[in-house]
């Protein structure tokens, strides 16, 4: 079973399997010692059970039920207790103000056919998912809390500043990692 971080992780055909992306946002988390988080788009749910080192709770989302199933049995395997997930869409289900808010978002234009499509695409233009999470994400943040969001350069890195800074929140790109044809980005939006 392969080991990410110290973490266990059982993988599942239909849910994202941990690539560079996830190791840029796992690399550079905030994890200023906090009460809350939450891991939205949690995928196999590493970054939530990672976050679960330095926080007192940490709530896992994703739209897709296997995943769910798949990081509710990762946190089992690494006896993680402070954790719990959720299916939902987006915030849908989700309540109560965090101090860091992660997503690793899905960026490719297209149709979603099979659930392992949810991890890539973002709708019809690549970035309505990302573009909704934007707007909501203000409403479940903590004053000086964060929000960390991974995303490609192909979806648009000015684009998600704007959008951080109509909602309120202060953007900045804190890591780059330059892959064959795009650049993968580490967006913090600060709650002022
Ligand atoms: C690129 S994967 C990232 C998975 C994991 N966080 C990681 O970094 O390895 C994006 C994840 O977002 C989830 N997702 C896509 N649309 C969503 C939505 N509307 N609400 C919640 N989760 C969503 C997908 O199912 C997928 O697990």
């Amino acid at each position: 079973m392969p080991l990410y971080y110290g973490i266990k992780l059982k993988l599942h055909p239909q849910v994202y399997e941990p690539a560079e992306d996830t190791f840029l946002l796992a690399e550079n988390l905030a994890m200023k010692k906090g009460d809350l988080a939450l891991d939205m788009g949690t995928g196999t749910g590493l970054i939530a059970l990672l976050m679960a080192r330095g926080f007192r709770f940490v709530l896992g989302v994703d739209v897709n039920p296997l995943a769910v199933k798949l990081a509710e049995e990762n946190a089992r395997l690494n006896g993680i207790k402070n954790v719990e997930f959720v299916l939902s869409d987006l915030f849908e289900r989700v309540s109560g103000r965090f101090d860091v808010v992660t997503f690793n978002a899905p960026y490719l234009p297209g149709r979603v056919e099979e659930p392992i499509d949810l991890a890539l695409i973002g709708g019809e233009t690549g970035r309505e998912v990302l573009d909704r999470f934007i707007r909501e994400v203000p409403g479940y943040l903590k004053p000086g809390g964060v929000v960390q969001i991974v995303q490609s350069s192909i979806t648009g890195v000015e684009e998600t500043l704007k959008g951080l800074r109509r909602a309120g929140l202060d953007g900045k790109v804190v890591a780059r990692k330059h892959l064959f044809f795009e650049d993968i980005v580490l967006i913090n939006g600060y709650a002022r």
